[in-house]
């Protein structure tokens, strides 16, 4: 009897699990139609629909926003208090940062409100109202106000969010700016009206030794050890609403903030996710994963690992250096190592497999179907990539090298005018475009750029260019290099970075003394950024309309997709829109033999350390900490100290700094990464193998409590015991 209790008990079991949707990055508004609520209300879920979503109410979504331009952070207090990662935080940790105020390296941490930092240029946004629109654009498309084409363009999004907004009661309101986006390919539409704060001031982070701790070797990788948190505050006019920073301002009064669960964790407990992942692939043709690998991934890789080595040479060598580039190194080595990894874990988890068996599928349906678009669909998506694939190439190549590689360029539009005026003795046209060079001046050589680290990296990159991608296609540049230079590109540089009318203050001086027609004629980095721009532009014009057409494929493939998968609701890609994720904390082997543990704890930190190593330098302060295993309350009941932790969640870039929360809506950690063997995950989803790392929030608490001395912020917090 009892053992046929535990075999019913172990079929139902594995029914659920085989049913569980941990793979899904499911739509706020859509939770009651596609029954997620249900999936996740049996998963252990203690809330319900309204309680994360309430669109004529308050709802855990209030409590989570768009920090920056592409991360997600969370509102922790009533008065306004931010959490998200220190990698979101970063670029504006390096903002404030310099060789005497070294806060990346020292960590910040505002002990009282009046020393919180204004940050400009950073904003955090709320999501004020979504609706759906798909009947609209449906009907202007048969009226034919619009073409289908036209209706999956930017341009028309744009304009028409700016008539909805126009029209609807949020008008009149401050800092709304309304957004229309496609969803599964255009077979829906939704608009958002979002709410942007302008007065964002930094407010705690720790040294990156913390907060970045293992770098860019533990980047994308479990077990992991890394506190990436930083924290800022929401400050608002004295109506609560929006406006730009002025020392008059105050904390916003939120309406809703997390509280947060201290209670501990353990594998297998209910953990949901909400923020706003960028860009998913879910449902490509094997060509086009394919043309990922070979068109986008690999250029990435060769290219950007060429600048990174010159980057990093130069950082080692120079702290004012490494202050300089450290957030354009992360960037790009974070993608970088991405590309690496995806396109390993493509061929390791048989992506291509799972997707070609996934077209015989389809294919199948299809014909039951009797549909002929979606039985051609499939072959005419290949055609279209065999085309594509060599443009995606040049294009990656030439973006990568040129517009995102090498920093130095002019553009000639500006000179072109001055041209203009100098031909027409327009006095003062001259004398007022001397004050745009200028600005153009500083805007290059900012604060963050260095000429000769440039240098070496177009010195670096104009080569590898030239191999990688078919002379017949180079940008015009190269035959001046050919010609003029006798193919010598470090000559060709040097005269490009000395003598342009941008290279120095001295050039330019000289310049805006006696503006010439010859000068602006023979400006080199004019004529290097016009001919890259112009390849750019050329290579657009040849794919626009292949991309057109592609567009219109998709949505009738995932048209079909969803066809064949009714009655099991499906979610639509990834498009940096509010999202949530729910599953379990999990543990996993990524192979034979080898299992992880679903936590870490700080006892890690110190068996990663290395004096040598910068990514695994430890604060002398947080050593003493753990030796003296002083973790207060927020220890584990064995005394050790609890530091990241894996969940089974559906994330990726842009969930960074997301709320993991419990089946309570308490906060209990906060989304950093993915790890390395599931890589490939925005292309295909593996239960097996992909986990969402998160940073235990005790851990945060602590750093903030015991090495920050900011008990003030704990103070303001809900804490759940
Ligand atoms: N991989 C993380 C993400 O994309 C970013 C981690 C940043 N850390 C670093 N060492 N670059 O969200």
């Amino acid at each position: 009897m009892n053992k046929i209790k535990i075999y019913l008990s172990a079929i139902i079991l594995l029914i659920t699990c085989s049913v569980r949707a941990d793979e899904g990055m499911w739509l706020l508004q859509l939770m009651q139609e596609q029954h997620s609520i249900d999936m996740m209300k049996k998963q252990g879920l203690k809330l319900d629909v309204l309680d994360l979503y309430n669109p004529n109410g308050v709802s855990l979504k209030d409590a989570v926003g768009i920090f920056g331009g592409g991360c997600t952070g969370e509102i922790i207090s009533p008065e306004g208090l931010i959490l998200t990662n220190h990698h979101c935080g970063y670029g504006f940790i390096q903002q404030h940062s310099s060789v005497e105020h070294d806060y990346l390296t020292d960590g910040f941490w505002a002990t009282s409100k009046d020393k919180e930092l204004p940050t400009p240029g950073l904003k955090f946004t709320f999501i004020e109202r979504i609706e759906d629109i798909t009947d609209l654009v449906n009907k202007k498309i048969a009226d034919k106000e619009i073409t289908e084409t036209e209706s999956l363009s930017r341009e028309f999004w744009g304009k028409l969010a700016a008539e909805l907004h126009n029209q609807s009661d949020l008008k009149e309101k401050k800092g709304i700016s309304p957004q229309v986006l496609p969803f599964y390919a255009g077979n829906k539409f939704y608009i958002i009206y979002r709410k942007v704060y302008s007065d964002v001031r930094m407010v705690a982070a720790p040294p990156s030794s913390i907060g970045k701790f293992g770098g860019e070797t533990d980047n994308w990788m479990w077990p992991r050890h890394t506190g990436d948190f930083s924290m800022f505050r929401i400050y608002a006019d004295a109506n609560g609403e929006p406006a730009d920073y002025d020392a008059s301002n105050t904390p916003l009064k939120t309406t809703k903030h997390l509280p947060i669960s201290i209670k501990g964790i353990n594998e297998g407990d209910y953990a949901m996710i909400m923020g706003f992942p960028g860009s998913t692939s879910r449902y490509l043709t094997v060509s086009e994963v394919k043309q990922r690998m070979e068109a986008s991934n690999a250029p990435r890789i060769q290219i950007r690992g060429a600048r990174q080595e010159v980057l990093k040479a130069a950082m080692n060598a120079s702290d004012k250096t490494r202050i300089q580039y450290a957030n354009k190194y992360a960037g790009s080595s974070n993608y970088w190592k991405n590309s690496i990894g995806m396109n390993k874990a493509i061929v390791d988890n048989n992506v291509l497999g799972t997707k070609t068996e996934q077209e015989a599928a389809f294919l199948k349906f299809a014909r039951e179907q009797n549909n002929e678009a979606y039985q051609k669909v499939v072959d005419q998506i290949d055609q279209a990539i065999t085309s594509t694939q060599p443009l995606t190439y040049q294009r990656t190549c030439l973006s990568e090298a040129f517009l995102m590689g090498i920093e130095f360029r002019t553009s000639h539009l500006l000179l072109d005018k001055m041209k203009e005026a100098i031909e027409e003795k327009n006095t003062a046209g001259i004398d007022s475009l001397k004050d745009s060079f200028q600005k153009v001046f500083d805007r290059i050589h900012n604060k963050d750029y260095d000429h000769e680290v440039d240098r070496q990296v177009a010195k670096t990159l104009f080569p590898l260019y030239a191999e990688m991608v078919p002379s017949s296609e180079h940008p015009a540049i190269y035959t001046v290099i050919a010609q003029e230079y006798k193919g010598d590109y470090n000559k060709f540089i040097d005269d490009m970075y000395d003598n342009s009318i941008m290279s120095n203050q001295e050039n330019l001086d000289k310049f805006l003394k006696k503006p010439t027609v010859k000068a602006l004629d023979n400006d080199l980095s004019a004529q290097y950024s016009k001919s890259t721009l112009d390849k750019f532009q050329e290579l657009n014009k040849l794919m626009t309309p292949l991309q057109d057409e592609l567009d219109i494929l998709h949505k009738t493939y995932i048209r079909g997709l969803g066809d064949m998968k009714l009655p099991v609701p499906s979610y639509p890609d990834a498009n940096f829109t509010l999202r949530l994720t729910y599953g379990n904390i999990k543990s996993y082997s990524p192979r034979d033999g080898v299992h992880y543990k679903y936590y870490t704890t700080a006892k890690g930190v110190l068996e990663k350390e290395d004096p040598t190593n910068r990514e695994f330098n430890v604060p002398a302060k947080l050593k003493e900490l753990i030796e003296n295993a002083d973790y207060g309350q927020y220890a584990l009941p064995n005394g050790e100290m609890p530091l990241c932790f894996l969940t089974n969640n559906d994330i990726t870039g842009g969930n960074s700094g997301s709320p993991v929360l419990n089946e309570n809506g308490e906060l209990i950690g906060c989304a950093f990464d993915g790890n390395w063997e599931s890589l490939s995950g925005d292309i295909n989803f593996d239960n097996n193998m992909q986990r969402c790392i998160n940073l235990d929030i005790r851990y945060v608490l602590f750093i903030l409590e015991k090495l920050g001395g900011c008990g003030h912020l704990i103070n303001e917090m809900t804490i759940v015991q």
